[in-house]
């Protein structure tokens, strides 16, 4: 483990993965500087996806006609929506009718996602659902309800039957930006969505695992992203 001096200087926690994996004493610095809260059920560390990603992932889509006006987006770990919108943003018109959800563990930044799903000009035109809850427990998970359209700081929390499993059973895109080992608790249900025909877009790092065999899915690895979709054959 690097000395907490060294850590602090790091911007990008991303560059300290190997050490990221490893879980951190609770009292340590670097936990709330860098590690992020692992205690509290986080398994990544918030950062956007960048905006030229979104963009060539989007190109990507339309250019293969994996997107069309009946699919439903899903972003896990959703953050800020910097993913999630950013994408449909990109994609324009062929996204317009999508539904777009998201859920993270952040409650500040799923209200920051549904500021932007009401205040801005593109997505507050499109379906957009927001929950609070774990990507990587079976409860059900709470829906995020800005009260006023206009007025962000009427945020209200609904309790939902709504779980992780539902989600993922609802989209037919479905997107994420995690730390490996996050990818590796996901990837049972990821993989047998792919089974069903969905999309799976990860931003930088693969799906892989020892234990599951996903070489029978056609994996596209572009520049920032990588896409997973069942082989024309499965
Ligand atoms: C790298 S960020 C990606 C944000 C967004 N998807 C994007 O690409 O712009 C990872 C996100 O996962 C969320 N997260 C971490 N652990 C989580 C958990 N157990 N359940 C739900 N979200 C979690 C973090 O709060 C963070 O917003």
């Amino acid at each position: 483990m690097e000395p907490i001096n060294s850590v602090e200087s790091v911007d990008d926690p991303y560059l300290l993965y190997p050490e990221l994996a490893i879980a951190t004493p609770p009292t340590s610095r670097i936990r709330r500087l860098v590690a992020y809260d692992w205690a509290n059920g986080f398994v990544s560390p918030f950062r956007e996806t960048p905006t030229d990603v979104c963009t060539s992932l989007a190109e990507y889509l339309r250019l293969h006609s994996l997107v069309s006006a009946r699919d439903s987006l899903l972003d896990l770990g959703c953050g800020n929506g910097a993913l999630l919108f950013g994408v449909v943003k990109a994609l324009g018109p062929v996204a317009t009718s999508c539904s777009l959800v998201g859920l993270d563990l952040d409650l500040t930044l799923v209200e920051e996602a549904a500021k932007t799903a009401t205040g801005d000009a593109i997505i507050r035109n499109q379906r957009v659902q927001l929950f609070v809850g774990d990507i990587v427990s079976r409860n059900p998970v709470s829906q995020v309800h800005p009260r006023l359209r206009s007025n962000i700081d009427g945020i209200s929390m609904v309790s939902t039957t709504t779980t992780v499993d539902t989600l993922l059973d609802d989209a037919s895109v479905i997107l994420l930006y995690l730390l490996p080992e996050a990818i590796g608790k996901l990837l049972p249900s990821l993989r047998h969505q792919i089974h069903l025909g969905k999309l799976v877009v990860s931003i930088k790092w693969p799906l892989t695992s020892p234990d599951l065999d996903l070489s029978e899915f056609l994996c596209t690895h572009q520049d920032g992203y990588l896409v997973y979709r069942r082989s024309i054959k499965a």
